[in-house]
């Protein structure tokens, strides 16, 4: 997860930790009649303030990517509370300010690499004026040529 350090862009203040989690607790339901719980996550708590690299680091099955999905608002915590950007988990606007990197990006064949940014912002309700910003920025960042991912008027679905 990246957080953007420019002041504009930052929700919370300097005083307020940028991640803090308190007791959170993720079980999923498996099996076939889903009648089995497993405990993902128990118990956690952590605090991250802004300016600080933070590694999260532990064996297989530790629950890392829980810990994750439940930041990203993916999924939803069992119990405990979690805070991001001073937002609860989950949160809209919060949601607007983060980057992700997931394990197994996913990309659709058939979107321009501007199509699936649209797409990606129109699901962090993103305003348009922002994507407009944003769009043409990111692809120039990662040397993308704008001819190669170029702006279509066709409908995404
Ligand atoms: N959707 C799910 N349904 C059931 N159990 C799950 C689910 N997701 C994770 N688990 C279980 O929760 C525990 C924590 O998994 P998680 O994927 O968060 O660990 P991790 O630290 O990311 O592991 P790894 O280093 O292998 O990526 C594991 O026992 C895993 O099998
Ligand atoms: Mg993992």
């Amino acid at each position: 997860m990246s957080i953007p350090q420019d002041s504009e862009s930052v929700l919370a203040s300097e005083q307020q930790p940028i991640i803090q989690t308190l007791n959170l607790q993720k079980n999923y339901r498996t099996g076939f009649w889903l009648n089995k719980v497993v405990t993902s996550l128990q118990d956690f708590s952590l605090q991250v303030m802004p300016g600080e690299t933070f590694g999260l680091l532990g064996p297989n099955g530790a629950g890392k990517t829980t810990l994750l999905k439940l930041l990203l608002g993916i999924a939803k915590p069992t119990a405990g509370r979690g805070f991001v950007l001073g937002k609860p988990l989950g949160d809209g606007a919060a949601k607007q300010q983060l980057g992700y990197l997931p394990e197994n990006p996913y990309f659709y064949d058939y979107l321009t690499g501007w199509e699936f940014l649209t797409f990606a912002a129109g699901l962090f309700q993103i305003p348009n004026q922002v994507q407009r910003r944003r769009i043409p920025a990111l692809l120039d960042l990662v040397g993308l040529d704008r001819k190669a991912a170029p702006k279509t008027n066709a409908p995404l679905f």
